[in-house]
């Protein structure tokens, strides 16, 4: 029997539709109208699952965006008493976040650090129990990862999302976009170059245990061993 995600997605999607209702009501309160893509509400659902197992006092996430995730995260990582460090890189869409997290009444629990992920990680001197790596610049998946490692606590959890997009037929659909210009197109081609990369590094990491869920355009999971 031949598995139809996309027919699979949309089934789970009627079983919780009160999440995606959450999501939209969410951007609708959003006064930005142009911000990077938000995680699908099935992401966020499987994130908050975790967040229930692993029960994180510490969790750091790469790209905020108006920070629909970090409120989802949030929203569980306070009944553990967990908190939360985001990194945003344009100003403005971190203004907003900060905006949105005051009124879903969580901005208590996250700290947000405004500007390039490459610079600010590196920087980082604690350890976390979570890593969510969600930045638009796929170019840092790579790029970051081993320095995310080390920020983790042994047995602490990476999750990427993005990370099957260079298994998915990504240029056929966006080929349909009138809107995709050469510019664009690079940057995709750029994109599914880096998260190959990504995930060959991640499927061969001796200090990781992982596997990619076929949910959102792909989840990474990931364990740290070592
Ligand atoms: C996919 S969005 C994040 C979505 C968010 N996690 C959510 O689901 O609500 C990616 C974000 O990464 C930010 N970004 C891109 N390059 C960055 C960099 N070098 N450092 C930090 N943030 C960056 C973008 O501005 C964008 O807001």
């Amino acid at each position: 029997m031949k598995l139809d995600f996309e027919k699979v997605a949309s089934y789970i999607g009627t079983l919780y539709q009160g999440d995606e209702a959450t999501k939209n009501r969410y951007i609708d309160d959003t006064e930005l109208t142009r911000f990077g893509t938000v995680v699908g509400s099935d992401v966020a659902r499987m994130m908050q699952m975790l967040l229930h197992l692993i029960r994180p006092d510490r969790i750091l996430e790469i790209g905020t965006s108006i920070g629909y995730s970090t409120v989802s995260m949030a929203r569980i990582a306070r009944e553990y008493g967990g908190t939360i460090t985001t990194i945003e890189y344009d100003e403005q869409t971190a203004r907003q976040a900060l905006k949105n997290f005051e009124q879903t009444g969580v901005a208590d629990l996250i700290e947000v650090k405004i500007g390039d992920a490459r610079e600010i990680v590196p920087t980082l001197k604690e350890s976390f129990d979570l890593i969510f790596q969600d930045v638009g610049d796929k170019r840092l998946y790579p790029e970051l990862l081993n320095s995310l490692v080390a920020l983790l606590k042994p047995g602490g959890v990476l999750l990427a999302e993005d990370s099957l997009l260079p298994a998915m037929d990504v240029e056929v659909s966006m080929l349909k976009n009138l809107n995709f210009d050469q510019a664009k197109w690079k940057h995709l081609m750029d994109s599914l170059v880096s998260l190959e990369e990504f995930n060959q590094m991640i499927a061969g990491c001796s200090s990781l245990r992982s596997t990619l869920l076929p949910i959102g355009d792909g989840l990474t999971i990931a364990v740290k061993i070592l």
